[in-house]
């Protein structure tokens, strides 16, 4: 029997109603449309309201979206894997809540954390349970509910962060297409320049952490942005070198949605054509687990099989990393 590859056969998404933009910012923090523009890429992004209403929201939505476009019966998915820097609650598990919302009933589930790169370390692992022959189905969701955990008076981070989901299937492939190859790296001395520090197990939350805003997502931009730059060029570039793969070879670069110029530093590095750049930053910021996803939502209709895709991100940790990939489907 020839090897089996872990191939995406279906795309769905999910974002909020309402579009907080650089113009409404405006008359929140210090900042300007023209500041925001030239220096993210950013336009708007998307917000979810209403209350109660977590990352689980975002991800079932997401999934829903997939199952009904692929004609999924949601009994089949033997695994959801929800990809999150936000999930619901402690303790609880976002990925059973969302499973079991979408009739996904005969499911494992799990979270799976690594900050921005939390899909992109999600396919990895999506891979390997396809390609070990015991799993047919494996739905993986990035989502993230950002807003929860961002202060609307920094506006060093309020322009930045988005809410939404995104879902993908994995499936068996049997002609080759799917997941290639990955490098996946992480440094856990970036920690200190972007966290949020209050609200977990080191430090929980106390009144007076909560009254000085200790809870919200603090960010050293510049510092995030040089390491950003350098690290996801780098994976990229090697995982084109050891794959013999040069910028005419690739149809797609789909880079984590965190600053325009991080993604087009990236494209530079090995000489990819703009053309080739998926880019939907300008409608809704940085999204964390749900750029990658978004992207193939966003693009797949342009989307051919044997597209050669270099998927790549960077994010808190610090966690970073590229995968190869090769598209199984013409839609
Ligand atoms: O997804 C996870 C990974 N995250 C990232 O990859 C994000 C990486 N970082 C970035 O994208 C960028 O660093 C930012 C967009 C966050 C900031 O852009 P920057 O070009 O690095 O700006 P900066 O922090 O160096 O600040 C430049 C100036 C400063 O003023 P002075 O000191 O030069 O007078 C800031 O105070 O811009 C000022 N500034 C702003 N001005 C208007 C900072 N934020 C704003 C703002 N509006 N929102």
């Amino acid at each position: 029997m020839s090897k089996i590859t872990a191939a995406i056969t279906g795309v769905g998404a999910y974002l909020p109603e309402y579009r907080l933009t650089n113009q409404i910012l405006e008359t929140m923090v210090d900042t300007n449309d023209e500041w925001i523009t030239t220096r993210t890429g950013i336009k708007e992004r998307r917000i979810l309201k209403e209350d109660g209403k977590g990352t689980s929201f975002l991800a079932i939505n997401a999934a829903k979206d997939l199952i009904a476009k692929t004609n999924t019966d949601p009994k089949d998915i033997e695994l959801v894997i929800v990809a999150t820097a936000t999930p619901d609650m402690k303790a609880a598990s976002t990925s059973a809540y969302t499973a079991t919302e979408i009739g996904a009933t005969n499911a494992f589930s799990f979270d799976l954390e690594a900050a921005c790169s939390s899909f992109l370390y999600g396919m990895s692992v999506a891979a390997r349970y396809i390609e070990s022959g015991k799993y047919k189905k494996v739905l993986l969701i990035g989502a993230d509910k950002n807003s929860s955990m961002i202060n609307y008076e920094d506006r060093a981070t309020c322009i930045i962060f988005g809410d939404g989901a995104g879902a993908v299937l994995f499936e068996p492939n049997y002609e080759g297409y799917g997941l290639q190859d990955e490098l996946l790296r992480s440094n856990g001395e970036g920690r200190e320049f972007l966290q949020a520090k209050y609200g977990g197990s080191s430090y929980p939350s106390t009144p007076e952490a909560v009254a000085e805003g200790k809870h919200f997502v603090f960010q050293e931009g510049r510092t995030v942005f040089k390491n950003a730059v350098f690290n996801m060029a780098d994976v990229t570039e090697r995982i084109m070198e050891r794959n013999n793969l040069t910028n005419d070879d690739i149809s797609w670069l789909a880079a984590h949605q965190a600053n325009k110029r991080i993604i087009e530093a990236t494209a530079n590095r090995v000489a990819l054509e703009s053309e080739k750049v998926m880019m939907n930053i300008h409608k809704y910021g940085n999204t964390t687990s749900a750029t990658l996803p978004l992207l193939l939502h966003d693009y797949e209709s342009q989307l051919k099989k044997d597209d050669k895709i270099i998927f790549a991100a960077f994010g808190g940790g610090f966690t970073w990393g590229a995968i190869y990939f090769k598209w199984a489907y013409n839609s």
